[in-house]
């Protein structure tokens, strides 16, 4: 079992959401055997949530979740929001810890939190050398210097990290980085990878699905 999900970060309106919709649910979607996660932006969830909500291999996460729990928190979206509709979170991106200043304890309380609400968080690291909660059932490598560049981390490289981690049994591995539909396969024949965390190629139904059926 493979997991592809799309990070659509903060691109698309409703109008390029119900386009993106079209186009994709054109393709066979009942025959998919593995799992499709989309994180598309919050105000962006329901809608998708709402056409794909029949298909039980697909699933809706989040880019995100507050660390603060329900309450006087005026434009936060906590765990207590997006419970019914999510099923996952991702945690850590590079991006949050760059421009947003995620610490390793806002990390952690986030993890608590999507925990709190039975999502699986999805635990972004650049690296070996950042922290992974112990709770978390999913981990991906997402190198910075791969991400939206074109240049993709190698094979050998992604199964090197993924060795030094020393990871539980039964912890998903996945990679992220400048992944598309020439390079997908690379990783997804190995059986040490289960799935892909996907940025631009992912804003492209086209091109997301072509990954899709690789899987
Ligand atoms: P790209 O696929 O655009 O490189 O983005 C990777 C990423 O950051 C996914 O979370």
């Amino acid at each position: 079992m493979k997991y592809l999900i799309a990070n659509w970060k903060a691109n698309k309106n409703l109008t390029e959401t119900n386009h993106w919709l079209d186009e994709f649910c054109q393709n066979k979607l009942t025959q998919i055997k593995n799992q499709v996660i989309i994180c598309p932006p919050f105000p962006l969830i329901v809608p998708v949530y709402e056409k794909l909500k029949y298909f039980p291999n697909f699933s809706l996460g989040a880019q995100d979740i507050s660390s603060f729990d329900i309450g006087s928190y005026t434009g936060e979206v906590c765990g207590k929001n997006l419970e019914e509709i999510i099923k996952y979170v991702i945690i850590g991106h590079s991006e949050r810890r760059k421009y947003f200043q995620e610490t390793e304890t806002v990390l952690m309380k986030k993890t608590a939190l999507a925990l709190k609400y039975h999502f699986q968080p999805l635990y972004c690291i650049r690296n070996e050398k950042d922290a992974i909660s112990e709770k978390v059932n999913f981990v991906v490598y997402e190198p910075t210097w791969a991400i939206g560049t074109g240049k993709n981390e190698s094979l050998d490289q992604v199964l090197l990290l993924r060795k030094r981690l020393n990871l539980k049994p039964g912890i998903k591995f996945l990679y992220g980085g400048s992944v598309n539909e020439d390079n997908a396969s690379l990783y997804l024949k190995s059986d040490k990878i289960d799935g892909l965390l996907i940025g631009g190629t992912s804003l492209n139904p086209k091109s997301f699905w072509e990954i899709i059926k690789q899987a």
